[in-house]
């Protein structure tokens, strides 16, 4: 298949281009910057410049690259900075969930383009009822946190004009395997606390786990909704203070919840405390996926040894930050 995979550069697009290409697809690759070009030809992709927040230049691009399916991964969260304001951080990101979904519809629509699959989350999202794990079809949150309502509201967007066009929706975990998670800096200098006693559950999945459901789901007829997560939807309390370990830095701190409200906000508390966890067991059944981490707790380890290992190695404090050995690429 041509596959054109919108957001080839970032996290998860830099992993699937290359397991496309084993699979045997021609992949078209595009970035927002042309500087990117040579980065997605040596991950075996053709590069294109796009902009999905561009209508007529998506509608322009797709009818050229005459692609077989298509591949939302595009998301805006390279620079962000967590805050409090959920919304905020995400504000370009749900922008790209909403406008820039519907601009890839209709370009494929336009070309004919039968096959389309779109990056969603499966994390935070679900109804704070009931067990602690939950399928595709448990209701989402009826009330999520106010900072948090249009980013929810971005992402229930998406699911509904991609399943309505008969695309497949992923709702990925929260991903790692990469030395520049968001979650290493913080995890790292203890600024990421167990909130009250720490039950709020985490879907996690490795991301060369999530680019082979990927791989997978393009192949399968849609529409369809489905969980890439790994098998272990584990509480904080559990988690945290694995990922320090991992990353050999001290445990994890532990805060009561009013604390953490006034200073992280309702959603870090909901985050941390209530949240559920989300089942794989659909996307195992009906794409054939199994995980090759099925559980953080080695996944952690493979992934954070080695930015432990040359954190330790990190000779001069006075180097300049670009020769940090902390700062491996990906
Ligand atoms: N499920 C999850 O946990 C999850 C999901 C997404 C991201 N993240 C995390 O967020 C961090 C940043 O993610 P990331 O590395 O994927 O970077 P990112 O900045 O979110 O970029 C993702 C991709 O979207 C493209 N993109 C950005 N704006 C676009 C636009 N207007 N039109 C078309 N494409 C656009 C980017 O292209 P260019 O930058 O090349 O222009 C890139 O290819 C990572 O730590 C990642 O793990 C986590």
């Amino acid at each position: 298949m041509r596959v054109f995979v919108a957001g080839a550069t970032g996290a998860i697009g830099t992993r699937l281009v290359p397991q496309l290409v084993d699979r045997g697809h021609e992949v078209i690759g595009t970035s927002t910057s042309t500087e990117k070009a040579e980065h997605i030809r040596a991950l075996g992709a053709d590069p294109v410049a796009l902009d999905l927040l561009d209508s007529a230049g998506v509608r322009q691009t797709v009818l050229e690259a005459r692609p077989d399916a298509i591949v939302h991964e595009a998301t805006a969260l390279a620079d962000a900075t967590f805050s409090r304001n959920f919304d905020r951080t995400f504000a370009q990101t749900n922008r790209l969930r909403t406008e820039g979904t519907d601009a890839l519809l209709a370009a494929a629509r336009e070309a004919g383009v039968d096959r389309f699959v779109a990056q969603s989350f499966a994390s935070y999202r679900t109804a704070r009822e009931g067990g602690p794990v939950k399928t595709e079809d448990d209701p989402l949150d009826p009330a999520p946190p106010a900072a948090t309502r249009e980013s929810n509201a971005a992402m229930r967007y998406l699911e509904e004009a991609v399943t309505n066009a008969g695309g497949i929706v992923l709702r990925y975990g929260l991903f790692y395997g990469s030395a520049n998670d968001g979650l290493i800096e913080p995890v790292r200098k203890r600024q990421y606390p167990i909130i009250g006693q720490g039950g709020g559950i985490t879907s996690f999945i490795h991301l060369d786990d999530a680019a082979a459901a990927t791989v997978l789901a393009l192949e399968h007829d849609g529409p369809g909704i489905f969980n890439i997560v790994d098998d272990e939807p584990a509480p904080a309390r559990e988690w945290l203070p694995a990922f320090a370990e991992a990353l050999s830095a001290g445990p994890p701190r532990r805060i009561p919840r009013w604390l953490a409200r006034l200073v992280a906000g309702e959603a870090a508390v909901v985050t941390g405390t209530e949240a559920r966890g989300a089942s794989n067991a659909k996307a195992k059944r009906e794409l054939g996926w199994e995980p090759s981490y099925p559980s953080w707790r080695e996944g952690f380890v493979a992934a954070y040894a080695p930015v432990a290992l040359a954190d330790r190695r990190m000779p001069d404090p006075a180097a300049p930050a670009s020769q940090s050995p902390s700062r491996l690429s990906t």
